[in-house]
């Protein structure tokens, strides 16, 4: 069974898909406090999160199971990527789910900001008071409104704007200018011009590095006086203290905030002005949006533990849904290939070099990563896999590189690994025949072609008559089935080599007693 943790809430079409799979156990602690919620997941295999659970290294460090996350929203800012790819876990995200609600939050704010329709209500409802002229408002119309980042969210947001006949100015290096002028928006090369131009600013950008605290006191002052400003991305992109004296100066008009820097926050030093107004976090809070993200990462989750896929995932370099038929074909062998190496050197390999010919040389980085899997997985007791393997290779001073193939072959599309180790060196060459016949067809010289699974011994021999019948006898005395046999010979070398698949894996002493035959010159066994 694997175990799924649903650490936050999450629509119950989620909690369905996970109860209704047979392999899954579910456990939700969604009402656990975060302090002890470390505390139910030594056995997790997977966990789902939303904002409110910070996946940092020292949660990890009380996940020792775990192999995928499952992010149910946008933003990753609460895990620890990068401590999450070191341990090989894959971390999946939800990216598209919430946006219609987040943008439709952002507008709702936009226009509480705009006509503060929040403290109009209370005044009324609850003081009864019919006051017209103090709830004054102003348009969106002819307003200009300045976007910070022009992903999902802000690009819809732009949309909804101009809607209302509102002036969009964006800013946004990261994005072709013709996302914004296709739709009719400005783009601004320098965000100074934004702060300078817009009425009401709205920030939509993930919050990293170069976006924390992108607008503090100076661009604050830089800004229009009596500005409007929303922030419903994430706590923290305008800096809170900055916030707070330009609500008390009167520059900023109003202030629309979905999000804090700390959350949970019930009493934040901004909630003192009448002109902010706050929600908790809401932005994705719609049901339609809570099923669709709820759905999808079950659905997504249960994919990647059960390896048929890694849908949304953030921490894999390699867009997986990109390769072809082939090209997978390839991964998997390029994946043998090291396994078969590493079993065969039996020695540590410091460098590992991969080369490519024909329609998967575009594939090369990813042959590279998958072959550094197979050469890792074999020596360390860790769990390696495509997620963690650069990083583990780079710990344990394995170095892999891949290059294009410049020598000659008979096939369409050839992969050839060169290992080296202990100043030795060793390769194989391998290719698959369309559709699916992936099979090494080169060692160190020698020709054969041999498919590279199940158990094989790999002997090499003087070639004369006789040897290999021999091999035959000491396994038929120890009653090892031979499944398979293939025999390569290297030209002018007067040796020979062969694969030898047998139906169980052999001891030591029969490898011995077969290195003893006359003639023999090694004997090796693999397991893949
Ligand atoms: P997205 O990745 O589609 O868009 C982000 C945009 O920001 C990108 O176009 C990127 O180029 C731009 N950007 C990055 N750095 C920038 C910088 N320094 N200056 C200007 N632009 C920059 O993301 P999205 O789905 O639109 O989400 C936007 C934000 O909203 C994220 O922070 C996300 O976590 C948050 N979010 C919040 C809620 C909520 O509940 N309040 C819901 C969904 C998303
Ligand atoms: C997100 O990043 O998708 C949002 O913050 C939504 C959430 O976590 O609830």
């Amino acid at each position: 069974m694997l175990k799924v943790v649903v650490c936050d809430n999450i629509s119950q079409s989620g909690i369905e898909i996970l109860k209704n799979d047979p392999d899954i156990e579910l456990d939700i602690k969604s009402s656990v406090s975060k302090d002890e919620l470390p505390n139910y997941l030594s056995d997790a295999d997977a966990i789902i999160t939303r904002s409110a659970t910070s996946v940092d290294d020292a949660f990890l460090s009380k996940c020792g199971k775990l192999k995928v996350i499952g992010r149910a929203g946008v933003g990753v800012d609460n895990v620890d990527l990068s401590a999450a790819s070191k341990r090989g876990i894959v971390v999946l995200n939800m990216p598209t789910g919430n946006t219609l609600a987040a943008t439709e939050h952002t507008m709702t704010h936009i226009m509480n900001c705009l006509r503060f329709l929040p403290n109009a209500n209370y005044e009324l409802k609850y003081k009864h008071i019919w006051n017209r002229k103090k709830w004054m408002g102003i348009e969106l119309a002819g307003k200009t409104l300045g976007i910070i980042g022009m992903g999902r969210i802000g690009s819809r947001v732009a949309v909804r704007a101009m809607s209302f006949d509102a002036n969009v100015v964006v800013y946004d290096p990261y994005i072709k200018k013709e996302k914004a002028t296709d739709i009719g928006v400005k783009i601004v090369d320098k965000l100074d011009e934004l702060l300078q131009v817009s009425d009401i600013i709205t920030i939509h950008t993930p919050k990293t590095d170069e976006t924390y605290n992108m607008i503090g006191e100076k661009e604050i002052d830089m800004m229009k006086d009596g500005v409007t400003l929303i922030n419903c991305a994430r706590g923290g992109l305008y800096n809170e203290k900055a916030l707070y004296k330009g609500l008390k100066s009167g520059k900023i008009r109003a202030l629309g905030i979905d999000v804090f820097e700390n959350e949970p926050q019930p009493n934040h030093f901004l909630q003192e002005f009448d002109n902010v107004f706050v929600t908790p976090h809401l932005g994705a809070n719609s049901f339609e949006s809570q099923i669709r993200v709820g759905t999808q990462i079950a659905k997504s989750v249960v994919d990647a533990l059960k390896g048929r896929g890694y849908t949304n995932a953030v921490n894999i370099t390699m867009a997986e849904e990109e390769i072809s038929h082939l090209g997978k074909q390839f991964l998997g062998l390029a994946e043998r290939m090291g396994s078969f190496l590493s079993q065969y050197v039996n020695k540590f390999i410091s460098k590992a070099k991969i080369y490519v010919h024909g329609d998967i040389e575009k594939y090369a980085d990813a042959l590279a990563l998958f072959t550094s899997v197979g050469i890792l997985k074999n020596s360390i007791d860790e769990h390696v896999n495509y997620v963690n393997a650069p990083y583990i290779a780079k710990e344990r001073g394995l170095e892999v590189q891949s290059k294009i193939y410049q020598g000659t072959t008979e096939f369409k599309n050839y992969l050839l690994i060169e290992a080296i180790y202990e100043g030795e060196k060793i390769s194989i060459g391998g290719t698959v025949f369309e559709p699916n016949k992936a099979r090494i067809v080169f060692m160190n010289g020698f020709d054969m072609e041999i498919e590279l699974t199940g158990n094989i011994i790999v002997f090499q021999n003087h070639d004369k008559p006789g040897i290999i019948g021999m091999v035959g006898a000491v396994l038929g005395e120890n009653k090892i089935n031979i499944a398979d046999f293939r025999l390569g010979r290297r030209e002018g070398s007067g040796e020979a080599l062969s694969f030898i698949k047998v139906d169980e894996e052999v001891d030591d002493k029969i490898l011995d007693k077969i290195l003893h035959i006359d003639g023999a010159i090694k004997v090796n066994k693999v397991k893949l």
